[in-house]
């Protein structure tokens, strides 16, 4: 999908929506801390910076960005992930028609991760400079790396779209409300809990339903350094919020169950089918009556209710909440077993590569061995 003439074009060039301005700024007040004590700190702490530091990998090398996305359906998703599939204004479409939609809806949909990595990246940074522990900061710091990395990945596989979309309002409220609050633990709970978490489920639903090799693996690699990053947040909140009091573990609640709502209904599009031309009111009904959609954003809690479980926010605020979000049969979901799933897939990805690399060296081997013999 990608041409020499593309090849020149600056990013912002892609952009299908304006954007507000080329930079957004939120002001913050917050106490850069320093740790004198340079402690040895948490062993589960320390053993995830370790983690971190030898499983750095380079997004330009450790992907094959050669590989093709078709045009048509550019992941290669089921058209039931499609939220409209079901509208009649899609259904009367021609292939090419319906080839467009898909295209432009899933590139919406990967600037979003594009986004909100950006947002990751941010966030982490505050922490190193925010979080009091020295465990906490030398970790964080190689998550702001890793973060630096999938912003890079989402970049590059955007552009084989050849179409990005601005960060949508919700996404964009979270971050700002995350980002403005003075409280250390609430960057955490905000980024690393909610917006990480639903990110992974989204990632995961990508990496295990889609066709493209492409897509698949970037979606696999980053869900690698991601399932690290919710587990440092896990650990951190874990020692901390029995600390704190009823009042304020409350607070947190309230404020946790807010985003959830948020980030369930980011999902809504309204501005993409606009952008398309397509009938707005069509659109919203079909989303609403698609019985996928309903299982696909109940689906993206499955990672962030058992963390949530584990932290000790299970006050009644949350539990009533989510109850009314029809999302509580996650809570007891096994949240090692899905990380230690998350890293075996993404060594199978490094493994079929070495192996189609091992198998063209050896026929070019053959190949020059039967030149030199003639
Ligand atoms: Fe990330
Ligand atoms: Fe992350």
């Amino acid at each position: 999908m990608q041409s020499t003439e593309q090849g020149k074009r600056k990013f912002k060039d892609y952009y299908e929506l304006a954007t507000d301005g080329s930079r957004w700024t939120i002001d913050q007040e917050f106490q850069a801390c320093f740790d004198w004590t340079y402690d040895e700190g948490r062993a589960g702490m320390i053993g995830l910076y370790e983690k971190g530091k030898q499983m750095q990998w380079d997004a330009q090398t450790r992907i094959d960005w050669a590989q093709d996305l078709d045009p048509l359906n550019p992941q290669g998703m089921p058209d039931e992930s499609l939220p409209i599939h079901a509208a009649a204004c899609f259904q009367s479409m021609n292939e090419t028609e319906k080839g467009e939609i898909r295209r432009h809806f899933q590139a919406w949909q990967l600037s979003q991760f594009m986004q909100g990595e950006q947002g990751a990246l941010i966030c982490a940074a505050k922490i190193v400079t925010q979080v009091p522990d020295s465990d906490s900061k030398f970790y964080a710091a190689t998550q702001t790396i890793d973060e630096a990395r999938h912003v890079e990945a989402y970049k590059l596989l955007l552009k084989k779209f050849n179409a990005v979309y601005p960060m949508t309002k919700p996404l964009a409220d979270l971050i700002d409300q995350t980002l403005r609050d003075s409280r250390w633990d609430m960057t955490y709970l905000g980024m690393q809990v909610v917006i990480e978490g639903l990110a992974l489920a989204s990632f995961g639903t990508i990496r295990d339903h889609a066709t493209n090799e492409l897509c698949k693996q970037v979606n696999a690699y980053v869900m690698q350094d991601e399932s690290r990053h919710v587990a440092f947040g896990r650990l951190a909140l874990r020692d901390y919020y029995p600390t704190l009091t009823q009042k304020e573990r409350d607070e947190r609640e309230q404020f946790l169950l807010e985003a959830s709502y948020l980030m369930r209904d980011r999902f809504d599009a309204i501005e993409l089918w606009r952008h398309l031309d397509l009938p707005i009111e069509e659109c919203a009904t079909a989303m609403y009556e698609s019985g996928f959609m309903d299982r696909f954003r109940n689906s993206l809690f499955s990672r962030i209710v058992p963390i949530v479980k584990d932290i000790g926010l299970w006050g009644e605020t949350v539990r009533n909440g989510y109850e009314k979000m029809g999302v509580m049969g996650y809570a007891d979901a096994d949240v090692q077993a899905l990380q230690d799933e998350d890293d075996h897939i993404a060594r199978q990805y490094d493994a079929r590569r070495a192996e189609i690399a091992r198998v063209v060296n050896r026929a070019r081997q053959t190949e020059s061995s039967v030149v030199a013999a003639e």
